[in-house]
């Protein structure tokens, strides 16, 4: 009976218009919270006129990049950080550590509902996976940046920003990894790309498509990411100051050994083939390999080629280094990195390539 005359009181209250505005006003109100971390690029770029294709990336600070996107308050509590400002090939281990604690000390703590990272494009898609592989959490992580500078016409950062923080914001992107958000694409960290220099529509996932897309200020998604990612993920750089030294080696016809060898004799850790065809190398390559595995160097082999990954079905091949299957050069080192932090035994990091 107390339960039926509560409900009825409540309807009563919610049904006068004074209360309609305050409930309403508890809702807009309780805008999700999402914080934007920033690091440079070209989405904080500035050229010396609207129309010019060179310009200097990592200037404009990360609240005037806010106040350059209309509406976008209206999507969010919006809270800027700027971590860096940098042009991302200058990209250091130092802020991806620090992006990592940040993520982490804003979700552990609830302090908000969605963490934005603008980047330069060039390693975008590596910090993405980076983060995708060792952001313990749900909550949604998504990363934007421009191929043209701030003060360009047609610019298309504002969007891309407008775009991520509306991703970001939405409860139906969580549990679904890191995210990149480009030119209206969803993308997944665990197989987006960069496929063209300087064009606008500069991303693409080569043998998977995008997520889904972004329309008026909400996603729709066509797939999900079937690999282990954020909560799920073993990997807990928690107190890690450095990660194993790993490089990557770029095969070609009648490529010497000079470049493997010497990283041999480094103190690298681990090193990613990027083989020619499915992985493949010439027999000077094959000789480095073995030498470097003899001297506990654990290397992985991946491909130079954009498309079909590299599986076990290798040619005649007797070395017993791991393949990295539809991991990039790029990513089979961020994921080998992750794994020496864990292991050295091949047939473990075989089993890490196959599951992330
Ligand atoms: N130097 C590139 C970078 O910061 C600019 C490219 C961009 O951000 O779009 O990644």
């Amino acid at each position: 009976m107390k339960k039926i005359i509560s409900r009825l009181l409540l309807l009563v209250f919610l049904s006068l218009p004074f209360s309609r505005s305050i409930y309403a006003d508890q809702l807009t109100q309780s805008k999700p919270r999402v914080v934007i971390l920033a690091t440079g690029g070209t989405i904080a770029g500035s050229a010396a006129s609207a129309t010019q294709a060179s310009y200097r990336p990592g200037v404009l600070s990360i609240s005037q990049i806010i106040a350059s996107v209309p509406d976008i308050e209206k999507l969010a509590d919006l809270k800027g950080i700027q971590i860096s400002n940098i042009a991302s090939q200058d990209m250091e281990e130092r802020i991806w550590l620090e992006l990592w604690k940040s993520i982490d000390h804003l979700f552990s703590n609830d302090l908000c509902d969605g963490v934005v990272i603008t980047h330069g494009t060039d390693t975008m898609e590596e910090t993405a996976y980076f983060l995708n592989l060792t952001v313990r959490h749900t909550k949604p992580v998504v990363l934007t940046g421009a191929m043209r500078a701030a003060t360009s016409l047609s610019a298309d950062g504002p969007f891309n920003l407008y775009n991520a923080v509306a991703l970001a914001s939405n409860p139906i992107s969580a549990n679904r990894g890191v995210m990149v958000v480009m030119n209206d694409y969803i993308f997944s960290a665990n197989d987006v790309t960069k496929t063209h220099t300087v064009n606008s529509d500069a991303f693409s996932a080569p043998g998977f498509g995008a997520m889904g897309y972004m329309r008026d200020g909400a996603p729709q998604f066509y797939r999900e990411n079937s690999n282990t990612h954020t909560s799920s993920s073993v990997f807990d750089i928690n107190g890690v100051k450095s990660l194993p030294v790993t490089e990557i080696v770029y095969a070609y016809a009648f490529s010497s050994a000079v470049a493997i060898n010497a990283i041999i004799d480094s103190n690298a850790k681990g090193i990613v083939i990027a083989g020619v065809g499915h992985g493949n190398y010439n027999k000077e390559i094959s000789k480095a390999i073995e030498r470097g595995l003899s001297r506990g160097v654990a290397i992985v082999r991946s491909s130079r080629v954009a498309e079909g990954g590299v599986d076990l079905a290798a040619e005649n091949y007797d070395i017993k280094a791991p393949v990295s299957f539809n991991k990039n050069p790029q990513k089979a080192r961020i994921l080998l990195m992750l794994a020496l932090t864990r292991t050295k035994d091949c047939a473990e990091i075989q089993r890490i390539f196959a599951e992330y």
